[in-house]
């Protein structure tokens, strides 16, 4: 396995501080890290330095990338020679809520996906939800007033938001039941070569459930408890890009080295 993150976009030879913990971490099990400017790569332009082993299995651990835009990586580093790890339709799958969602669904809240340009009041006029979550493919509003809508009017205003603070909504809009969490008690575990992972404790079921449903090299799974004590699955995120949250990055490397 060889790791490939992107350098600090002042200084080509030092890794991006926000991944300096990680190939702290990834060289002392002695994994073999380069590095790659991202400006130059969204540029058009791909050099990753040292460059990377011929035939290596590559795996990016970096910013979120559209599947757009990984593709392209993928592209990039199979014209160096390599390969990533994970393909950009394993990718996608985890990335993006409906590419996942079928396989887990009795798993997770349930989703309607939709057009940026519908009308979430007609598409949602038979889901007497108590509440509605909205999110795009990726992400959830997480500043002004949040990503819940109390009526299917109010869905519209979330979806503006998300256009305002995050410049566009990515892939179409996915409008979930609001279910009754503990928000307090969301973990979450890795799925690594098809094993998961806790990191500390055990490993839920539910969390085994979904490695034996989802297949791509490496991936994160939050779980959360429900009110009514189950366990209920929030997101699938590729591995590649999720945040550790609070994964210390030597148990972060050790479960991904094994993979
Ligand atoms: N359907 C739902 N019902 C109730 N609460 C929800 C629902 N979906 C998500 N949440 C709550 O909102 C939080 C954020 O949702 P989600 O993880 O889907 O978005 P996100 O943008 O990826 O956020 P983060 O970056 O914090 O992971 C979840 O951790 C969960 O507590
Ligand atoms: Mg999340």
């Amino acid at each position: 396995m060889h790791l490939l993150f992107p350098s600090d976009p002042f200084s080509s030879s030092s890794v991006d501080d926000a991944y300096a913990e990680e190939r702290e971490a990834m060289r002392a099990l002695g994994i073999e890290c380069s590095l790659f400017s991202f400006e130059e790569f969204e540029a058009g332009k791909f050099r990753a330095k040292p460059a990377i082993p011929a035939n290596a299995e590559v795996v990016y651990r970096g910013w979120m990338l559209t599947p757009e835009i990984y593709a392209r990586l993928e592209s990039a580093v199979g014209a160096a020679g390599s390969r990533l790890k994970t393909s950009s339709s394993q990718y996608r799958l985890c990335h993006y809520l409906p590419e996942w969602y079928e396989s887990c669904r009795e798993l997770t809240p349930e989703t309607v996906f939709c057009q940026r340009d519908s009308d979430f009041a007609a598409v949602l006029s038979e889901k007497n939800w108590p509440g509605y979550f909205v999110k795009d493919y990726v992400k959830s509003l997480t500043t002004a007033r949040g990503s819940v809508a109390a009526t299917v009017q109010e869905v519209a205003k979330v979806v503006i938001l998300i256009e305002k603070f995050r410049g566009q909504v990515e892939g179409g809009v996915c409008v979930r039941r609001l279910e009754s969490l503990r928000p307090e008690t969301e973990d979450r575990y890795f799925v690594v070569g098809g094993v998961a992972h806790a990191r500390n404790g055990v490993v839920p079921p539910i969390v085994q459930e979904v490695a034996s449903r989802i297949s791509s090299p490496f991936y994160s799974v939050d779980i959360v408890e429900a009110e009514d004590g189950s366990l209920r699955l929030i997101e699938l995120s590729d591995g590649q890009v999720s945040d550790r949250k609070n994964w210390p990055a030597s148990r972060f490397a050790e479960v991904l080295s094994e993979g």
